[in-house]
């Protein structure tokens, strides 16, 4: 059973894909007229008018594909079921740090591509999140095992890295995606959207909610967080990497 049949349910609803990361994604595929995505999930930062086709392991997520989505193969990608050179581009985004052999996968993406394009993000970063930092330190253990974007970067040889910041009305659920609206984080259906909260201990997670409803309700939160408040995005430590 693949991680994500589990931790995946309701993927689609709170992971809706962001023009403002859709747009870095289709400049960084450049040309490619066939792009292949690895760990495509729900498909939220395919191409629309290129050749796609998707690659993903869990029956889950390949169920909440909409109608009209690239043709998805289910394999993983350390293992990738394609001949050298098939493909103009690989995508991968926030895949890399769940696959169990990271390097293996991505160079599978050098081999059955020319370009890669991977969206990943900096575990420090993540881990110095307000939300890590006071109230789930427990997700920082988790962060310092995932591979990191500057190794990412390293390992592809990468041509650029380019910055994404979280917008405050960001659409995707990512973990951080609510820096500025921490309300969200009460609510157990956002919490499910995030691998790195569905992957720590249920207590760790309760405990920390349980503090961040108090701060809120007393208003510690809003004082120590002012300077967020009128921020309008906030670097959270995604990377797009193109190589
Ligand atoms: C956070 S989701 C990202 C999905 C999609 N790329 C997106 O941006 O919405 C991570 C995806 O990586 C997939 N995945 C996990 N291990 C993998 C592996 N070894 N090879 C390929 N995909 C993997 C999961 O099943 C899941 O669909």
């Amino acid at each position: 059973m693949a991680r994500y049949d589990k931790i995946g349910v309701g993927y689609a609803l709170g992971r809706r894909t962001d023009p403002r990361w859709l747009t870095p994604v289709l400049s960084a595929l450049g040309s490619a007229a066939s792009v292949l995505d690895v760990g495509s999930g729900t498909g939220s930062y395919e191409p629309p008018g290129r050749r796609v086709v998707a690659v993903e392991p869990s029956a889950e997520m390949i169920r909440q594909r909409p109608a009209g989505a690239a043709p998805v193969v289910r394999a993983v990608a350390e293992a990738l079921p394609f001949a050298a050179g098939t493909f103009d581009a690989a995508l991968a985004v926030l895949t890399v740090h769940h696959w169990p052999d990271w390097r293996r996968g991505l160079a599978e993406l050098r081999r059955v591509a020319s370009r890669q394009v991977v969206l990943a993000y900096d575990t420090e970063r993540h881990s110095d999140f307000w939300f890590v930092r006071e109230y789930v330190p427990e997700v920082a253990a988790l962060e310092a095992s995932r591979p990191s974007a500057p190794e990412i970067a390293e390992f592809l040889g990468a041509s650029s890295v380019t910055e994404l910041p979280v917008p405050w009305d960001f659409t995707d659920g990512v973990f951080p995606a609510y820096w500025r609206r921490p309300e969200a984080y009460l609510d157990p259906a956002v919490r499910r959207s995030c691998s790195a909260l569905a992957q720590t201990s249920p207590a760790a997670v309760d405990r920390g909610i349980a503090r961040l409803r108090a701060d809120l309700e007393s208003g510690r939160w809003q004082a120590g967080h002012a300077e967020l408040l009128d921020r309008p995005e906030w670097d959270a430590g995604f990377r797009l990497i193109a190589a």
